[in-house]
């Protein structure tokens, strides 16, 4: 797994559905970009339950309650902020968090 360089372009903050998440504009990892409300995190696009992809066909990855992404193969769901699982689906599991910073409205590989 290799990381993004620091100060790789990820995406648009105002990009990212409020609460929720999208595919980040990178190619050289699979990772998803969260958000709840000015706080953004980063995290390696693969489920802990089997190993899917969290982001439906249009990129999007819809959010649950306000506070956790659903991953959309079983349900498995994860805290926005801090990429814990929540539920007997993946028990404590998290998702890989990736390091960024945002800097006017970007959100760049840290
Ligand atoms: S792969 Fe995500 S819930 Fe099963």
């Amino acid at each position: 797994m290799t990381l993004p360089p620091a100060g790789t372009e990820l995406g648009r903050v105002d990009a990212i559905p409020d609460p929720g998440g999208r595919v980040a504009d990178w190619p050289g990892l699979p990772i998803i970009l969260a958000r709840k409300g000015d706080e953004v995190r980063a995290y390696v696009n693969v489920c802990p339950h089997a190993g899917r992809p969290l982001n439906l066909p249009d990129g999007r990855v819809i959010a649950h309650a306000g506070t956790h992404l659903i991953c959309p193969a079983h349900g498995a769901i994860f805290d926005i902020l801090t990429g814990k699982g929540d539920g007997a689906l993946v028990g404590g599991d998290a998702l890989k968090p990736v390091p960024v910073r945002v800097e006017n409205g970007l959100i760049l590989a840290a």
